[in-house]
């Protein structure tokens, strides 16, 4: 019974609200549709955090999508040890490099005081969730082995069940704990989306690939300074 309310409903309850709340905020309160920079309040650590997490986890995501997209040709791909291999630590590595940098993330936030301040509850708790989600997908990588093969044969049916209206959730009901917490925390992080600053994921950010993170210029000349 859980695990049908938390594989086969919760994803679907999950979705409707990030869509009704995403779209009811964007129409009603466009203004606060980013993820509302605070670069002018701190911007070393924020820098450190931001650049590697969004170049890694993007990696890490398209991987997910990818497997679920076209199992057949991501079973092909890892067909040969030496691919397996390689994608595996590959994997692990942006795995890691994500840890490091949402765990930089909090503490930025929670060690400068006026970054703190314009923090809500919900981006701490989207930010510990972010937290929670690649800690365990990286204790998956290290610790279940080939993940990136039974991925395909657990969490991509899965996946295409819910998609057809159908959850089947006999798929996820034998394996570990942990990736059972990895996979309801993705559907959470779903879910609080629309709440949080994460919602400028929807804005198509492309942009922050070429640029680190949002450049805020004071546009008061300080004393004593002389225009150029
Ligand atoms: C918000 C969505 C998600 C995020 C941010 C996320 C993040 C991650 C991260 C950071 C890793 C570690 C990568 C590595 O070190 O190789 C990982 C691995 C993994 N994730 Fe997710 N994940 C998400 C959704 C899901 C879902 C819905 C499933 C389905 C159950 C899933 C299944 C897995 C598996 C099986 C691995 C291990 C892959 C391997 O061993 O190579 N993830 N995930």
């Amino acid at each position: 019974m859980i695990d049908l309310i938390l594989f086969g409903i919760f994803p679907y309850v999950a979705i409707a609200l990030a869509v009704a709340v995403g779209l009811y905020r964007y129409l009603v309160d466009r203004y606060s549709w980013s993820s509302q920079s605070s670069q002018f309040l701190e911007s070393r650590a924020l820098f450190w955090g931001s650049v590697p997490w969004h170049y890694a986890i993007l990696v890490i995501l398209l991987a997910h999508f990818l497997a679920f997209l076209f199992p057949a040709g991501w079973g092909a791909l890892l067909g040969r040890p030496l691919r397996l291999y390689l994608l595996e630590v590959t994997g692990m590595a942006l795995g890691l490099s994500t840890l490091i940098a949402v765990l930089l993330l909090i503490v930025r936030r929670a060690a400068n005081p006026r970054v703190a301040r314009v923090t809500s509850v919900v981006d701490w708790l989207v930010l510990a969730s972010l937290a929670l989600q690649v800690a365990t997908g990286v204790y998956i990588a290290f610790t279940l082995r080939w993940g990136s093969v039974w991925y395909l044969h657990t969490a991509a049916p899965w996946l295409w069940s819910l998609v057809k209206l159908d959850p089947q959730v006999q798929y996820l009901a034998a394996l570990p704990l942990v990736v059972k917490l990895h996979a309801v925390n993705a559907f959470a992080l779903i879910a609080l989306f629309p709440f949080s600053r994460l919602v400028h994921v929807v804005s198509v950010p492309l942009g922050y690939l070429a640029r680190p993170y949002q450049v805020v210029v004071w546009n008061l000349r300080r004393p004593g300074t002389e225009p150029k």
